[in-house]
């Protein structure tokens, strides 16, 4: 029957559309771990994207955008398949047609899928990317720890000079400098290569095997997939029993080993401070050499990383291309921005409209919307309050949100094809011609401005 088909799917909308009784009163929330950036903090975002663009441009990074969504297998490969990203923290999802797709809860591997994808690899190199933009882990939430966050992830493909590693570093400490935050300290180590690293995994197995079963489970299972991560337990238990494990700054070979003494000679010399910390790995698979994170100085104990990076020669040939060397970073901005407040480093807040449209009548109103867009058009910050018509109402918003002058345009007004131009600190009213009104203003503006200056 030909309408079957139309019948049972209105059938479904209907029951998506009526709501059960138990869901009447029911009122929405935020889905747990994300939240609304709500408008009062917008100021704070803009102000640290602006820096990011900013920087990354003088560092000479082009910006690409990639799709929040990608193929599972892509983070499953490029990101480890034991690492607790994938393991336990991606949010996927298996589309209509099959296909298992991921929010994806890092960039790194998403833009070395772009850059092989998109032929960017015959550029010249290095090639210098950045992205801006949320990314999703199914993380227990907490302070600091949301499920949808927003990174700047920076990315340096094709080429293996260590000077590299230490200017990312000191990009990160352009955008903080810039943002006003600092006492931040710069955690470093070298994980090697796939050359020297086995000779570790073994050391390291050597001796994690003897207290086998005093660790905590996750160390157990970690112990055969990547014991390197043991190091990074976050349980106390498991971080005293390792706390005499062997370092892998005495497994490193020739190259890793001098590698990592240039990155430390750049730092000294860029005087960016530093701690050599043996038991930094970092929890995703791709690392080589070196590794970093940046974190605030206070020491109480409940802070998290502001950013974390390091080499990974390995991943773009893993991910399909030819033997390229690469060396990245990201900033977690929420954590930057919770920073900032809690330093109270401010963000400007949004520049005050210097003139407020009062409209009265309806020829007023007509009349002030075209002079709304004229206002715009010449950059005059103009705010108005079209759904209030009442003098004082509209003068009391003007006074509320600090406008220096008020027009106003009434039937009169429009008729006679003059608007009256009213100072809100002298309440003086004065009637201009409509045509002259925009430089009228220019000049008011201009001239109180000079005016605070001088003050
Ligand atoms: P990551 O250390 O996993 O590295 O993340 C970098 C930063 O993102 C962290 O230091 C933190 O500030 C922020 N971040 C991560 N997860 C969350 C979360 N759940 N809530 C709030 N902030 C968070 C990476 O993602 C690598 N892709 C970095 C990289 C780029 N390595 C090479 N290139």
């Amino acid at each position: 029957m030909a309408g079957r088909g139309l019948g049972r799917g209105l059938l479904i909308q209907q029951r998506f559309i009526k709501p059960k009784k138990t869901m009447n009163k029911k009122s929405f929330q935020a889905v747990r771990g994300m939240r609304d950036i709500l408008p009062d903090d917008q100021r704070y975002w803009e102000k640290v994207r602006r820096i990011i663009g900013k920087v990354a441009e003088t560092y000479d990074f082009a910006r690409i955008d990639t799709p929040i969504l990608e193929n599972v297998d892509l983070f499953v490969k490029g990101t480890g398949a034991f690492t607790d990203i994938v393991e336990k923290e991606m949010f996927a999802l298996r589309t209509k047609g099959g296909d298992k797709l991921v929010l994806r809860p890092e960039f790194t591997p998403s833009v070395i899928r772009a850059y092989l994808e998109n032929g960017l690899s015959r550029l010249p190199h290095p090639v210098k990317l950045y992205s801006v933009g949320p990314i999703f882990r199914y993380e227990r939430p907490q302070k600091g720890r949301y499920r949808q966050s927003e990174q700047a992830s920076f990315e340096t493909i094709g080429e293996k000079d260590p000077v590299l590693d230490a200017q990312l570093i000191q990009l990160f400490f352009s955008i903080s400098g810039e943002l006003g935050l600092k006492r931040l300290v710069t955690q470093i180590n070298s994980v090697g290569c796939p050359q020297c690293r086995p000779n570790y995994k073994k050391a390291l197995l050597v001796f994690f095997r003897k207290i086998k079963n005093e660790l905590c489970s996750d160390c157990q299972r970690r112990l055969k997939q990547n014991p390197l991560r043991l190091l990074d337990c976050k349980n106390e238990k498991c971080a005293q029993l390792t706390e005499d494990a062997p370092q892998v700054i005495d497994s490193l070979c020739g190259e890793c080993h001098n590698h990592f003494k240039s990155v430390l000679e750049y730092l000294d010399e860029l005087e960016i401070p530093y701690i050599l910390n043996s038991r930094l790995v970092r929890g995703l698979d791709y690392y080589t050499k070196t590794v970093f994170e940046i974190w605030p100085e206070e020491k109480d104990g409940r802070q998290i990383a502001l950013a974390g990076g390091g080499r990974y020669d390995g991943l773009v040939k893993l991910l399909g291309g030819r033997e390229t060397q690469a060396v990245g970073f990201a900033i977690g901005l929420d954590r930057m921005i919770a920073l900032m407040k809690e330093r109270k480093i401010k963000a400007p807040s949004k520049a005050r409209a210097s003139v407020f449209l009062v409209q009265l009548g309806d020829l007023g109103k007509k009349k002030s919307l075209s002079l709304f867009e004229k206002l715009q058009k010449a950059g005059i910050k103009t705010a108005t309050s079209f759904n209030r018509d009442r003098m004082t109402t509209q003068l009391k918003i003007a006074n509320k949100l600090g406008s220096r002058f008020a027009l106003i345009l009434g039937q009169k007004e429009a008729l006679d094809e003059t608007i009256i131009v009213r100072d809100m600190i002298s309440g003086i009213q004065e009637v201009v011609p409509m045509a002259k009104i925009i430089n009228v203003l220019k000049k008011k503006i201009k001239s109180k401005l000079v005016v605070k200056r001088l003050v």
